[in-house]
């Protein structure tokens, strides 16, 4: 059955909206909702069939763990016994906001949502109608990217439709997503802090608060092995065209021009995604080009990736050619979506 669309105006009318939100989540049903990072799929945190449900909607393995979103910071206690300093200080500085900590799984967390693990990933977001929502449900809500497994995170209440509008009970549309990519995932439970997922907080943000902290480097192929470390798998955010992702020195950009050229010359159906600096790349070549903005703004950059893979996707590109811009800042956190759209493949300029 295709879900109720709630299309929300910011006014008192989304009140009764959101109080319906609540009871569909306290009742063990589905409500994707946006958040200031991606579009969020939720469900009752504690309630083991409503997480169940989760990860047959998204066709997620069973192994990997999903966030639990909370109303307020204060609210920690409930989902885990044992908050350590780290992680206060990081929360203190970031919440609410796109930072999720890994902290010790509290009892009342069913193990479907660490998949099995002694872990629980948990953040407050930012966003009002995500708090809105959390505050009218009464419970904490488990909430992944509201996408199907390993397509990329959806950016507005449109994506969401196309990859779960018959799989969820009730859709709120808050409009486009601000950061476009999601939380920074930083492990809290060792005694130095580790990043599992570079996200919309920046290693330099989080360094500035905790100068030692470690960035996880190591990526898994095979689904089967997420278990053994979550969050490490590499095929994710992966569009259905081959992307083809450049790295390299001062020969970045005719390396690119040249693959534009091949890959037109083979007669595959070619999108490219471009910052503004490289429009000149593609000049009198037949190719569908996405703009990600200036590399001066990494910020507008991130908020428009993921939405610009499924804007090619709907062209039916073979291949999306993209370049990296950069590992500074948000320059790091699109370099890991990209990495892994090209499931690792990378390709360098000599
Ligand atoms: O911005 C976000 O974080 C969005 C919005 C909806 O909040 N959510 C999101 O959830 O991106 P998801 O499920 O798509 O990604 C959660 C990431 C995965 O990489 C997962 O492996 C990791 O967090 N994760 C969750 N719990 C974990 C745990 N206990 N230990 C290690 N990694 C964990
Ligand atoms: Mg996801």
């Amino acid at each position: 059955m295709p879900a109720e669309l709630v299309r929300l105006s910011g006014g008192p009318s989304d009140h009764e909206a959101l109080a319906r939100a609540g009871e569909v989540i306290r009742r063990g049903g589905l409500v994707v909702f946006p958040t200031e990072t991606v579009y969020g799929l939720g469900a009752h945190a504690l309630d083991a069939d409503a997480v169940a449900k989760i990860f047959d909607a998204k066709g997620r393995p069973a192994g990997d763990p999903v966030i639990v979103h909370l109303a307020t910071a204060a609210d920690v206690m409930t989902v885990s016994a044992s908050v350590p300093e780290s992680a206060r200080l990081l929360t203190s500085a970031f919440w609410p906001g796109p930072l999720t900590v890994i902290l010790a799984r509290g009892s009342a967390v069913p193990l479907g949502v660490t998949a099995g693990g002694d872990t629980v990933g948990v953040r407050v977001p930012a966003h009002p109608v995500a708090l809105a929502l959390l505050r009218a449900a009464g419970v904490p809500i488990v909430a992944p990217s509201a996408n199907r497994f390993s397509r990329p995170s959806p950016t507005t209440a449109d994506d969401v439709v196309e990859d779960l509008g018959d799989r969820v009970d009730m859709i709120l549309d808050g409009g486009a997503t601000t950061h476009g990519v999601e939380s920074t995932v930083v492990d809290c439970t060792g005694a130095v802090p580790v990043v599992l997922r570079p996200g919309a907080i920046t290693m330099e943000a989080l360094r500035r608060v905790m100068p030692e902290i470690n960035l996880r480097t190591t990526v898994v192929r095979d689904t089967t092995a997420v278990l053994a470390a979550p969050g490490t798998l590499l095929k994710h955010y992966a569009p259905r065209a081959e992307v083809r992702l450049w790295t390299g020195g001062d020969s970045l950009r005719s390396a690119v021009r040249h693959d534009l050229e091949q890959q037109v010359a083979a007669g595959r159906r070619v999108g490219v995604l471009l910052v503004d600096e490289d429009r000149d790349l593609t000049i009198g070549l037949p190719v569908e080009a996405v703009s990600l903005g200036s590399l001066a703004r990494l910020d507008e950059a991130a908020a428009r990736l993921f939405a610009a893979l499924r804007a090619l996707d709907r062209l039916n590109v073979d291949v999306i050619v993209v370049r990296d811009l950069g590992r500074v800042g948000l320059g790091l956190t699109i370099w890991d979506r990209l990495y892994r759209a090209a499931e690792g493949r990378v390709l360098e300029s000599i």
